[in-house]
């Protein structure tokens, strides 16, 4: 498998991340870095010059006329996260959630309707009960294994709203037949792309027109930062999601921006680490008497691994794992013995982390036929044989039982 943006006449995709916005030499000499141009607002020659640059930036131009259009730390991680996506134009959000909001709020009027794939990150349902439901929209949740697209899509349906691999237990969804029936009906499809950091899955490419991205994760890649990204198709799409932009006021700091722009320089090498120890610790869990299921779509056994294999050019740091005979009680028990790996809801950044899935949550997805707790890893980029040393020492203490 190869990265499909390493093809092609231009520079590889590699090489374009690591030189993106690199500052133009100023008498001989400049600095590396993207400057980072912290202002509220732009200073102009006369009125004259006032007047064009905001006429050019109502016309859809990126072009700041005021702090809140963002300057050239922006504009620099705007495009190197659109070449990331290989795509028309990139809106920057203060998160990866206010990033899938803005596409709900952008798509969406009152009386329509969105479908949802049952097993994409759980708060988007927050925002349909807390939100779009008081605005009048309707989300429906459906099964993207099970379910006839062509017979729930009604006529004011607006959305196809997706995630591949999804949430907690990495269902790989077919993502070209999804869209090509959504879109046959003038559906737009959108996608959340996080788990691959946009390096292993070029969604836009595959029949997606928008992909969202928690750079939160392995963008930002040190647990450092709140941010997302919106990656748009086209001009028209781009249109429609600037107005919303604009109108909730959405902007991010230069700092974050200049962050995330350093995390992209390394996402490649990350990456491809952080898939290195996933497996090693997957293949370890396969083999443990502890574990019923190892959910990670690199996997031969997991049920998504012939279209993993087909549409992504690799596999992320998330593994999660069913325990064959511990209850709640046992599971808890065993991440509060594990000493490396943290106990915390995120994941992307360097380091590991355990979170037990709620069993809500995972009852949310259609295609969840287990019955035992379920653990999510993060596995980070410690040295995996000290990882798996440490989930050993916690299944020995569960095993001891209470008392032992
Ligand atoms: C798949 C996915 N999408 C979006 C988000 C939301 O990102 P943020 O925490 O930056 O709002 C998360 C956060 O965990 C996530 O896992």
């Amino acid at each position: 498998m190869t990265n499909t943006h390493d093809t092609g006449a231009t520079l590889g995709l590699r090489t374009r991340l690591l030189h993106a916005g690199a500052p133009a030499l100023r008498g001989g000499s400049g600095p590396v870095n993207v400057p980072v141009v912290r202002t509220s607002t732009v200073r102009f020659e006369n009125t004259q010059a006032l007047a064009e640059h905001h006429l050019r930036h109502v016309a859809g131009e990126r072009v700041a006329a005021y702090g809140r259009h963002g300057l050239d730390t922006h504009r620099a991680l705007e495009d190197a996260v659109t070449a990331l996506e290989g795509g028309h134009r990139a809106f920057l959000a203060p998160s990866g959630l206010a990033a899938i909001t803005l596409v709900f709020l952008s798509l969406l009027a009152p009386g329509e309707h969105a479908l949802v794939a049952d097993s994409v990150y759980s708060p988007v349902r927050r925002v349909d009960q807390t939100l779009l439901q008081r605005l009048g929209i309707t989300l429906e949740y459906f099964s993207p294994a099970h379910d006839d697209l062509a017979a729930l899509i009604r006529p004011n349906t607006r959305l196809l709203y997706l995630e591949s691999p999804s949430s907690l237990l990495y269902e790989v969804l077919d993502l070209p037949k999804l869209s090509a029936v959504a879109r046959a009906r003038g559906v737009t499809v959108a996608t959340d792309n996080t788990w691959s950091g946009g390096w292993f899955y070029q969604p836009l490419a595959l029949g997606a027109q928008i992909s969202i991205q928690a750079a939160t994760k392995y963008i930002a890649g040190h647990s450092d930062l709140m941010q997302g990204i919106v990656v748009v198709d086209s001009p028209a799409l781009a249109k429609t999601i600037a107005t919303t932009y604009e109108a909730l006021g959405l902007v991010i700091g230069a700092d974050d921006a200049y962050l995330a722009l350093r995390g992209l320089r390394t996402l490649p090498v990350r990456l491809a680490q952080h898939q290195r120890h996933a497996t090693e610790v997957a293949r370890y869990l396969q083999r443990a008497p502890q574990v019923a299921r190892v959910f990670y779509p690199a996997l031969p056994e997991d049920p998504g691994h012939a279209l993993w294999q087909r549409d992504f050019s690799g596999a992320s740091g998330l593994v999660s794992f069913e325990f064959r005979h511990a209850d709640s009680a046992a599971a808890h028990a065993f991440v509060d013995a594990l000493e490396l790996f943290g106990i915390g809801a995120s994941w992307g950044g360097y380091e590991s982390l355990a979170l037990i899935a709620a069993p809500g949550r995972l009852r949310e997805h259609s295609h969840w036929r287990g019955s035992g707790p379920v653990l999510r890893l993060h596995v980070g980029l410690e040295d995996p044989q000290d990882l798996i040393a440490d989930l050993a020492r916690a299944f020995a203490q569960i095993d001891a039982g209470p008392t032992g």
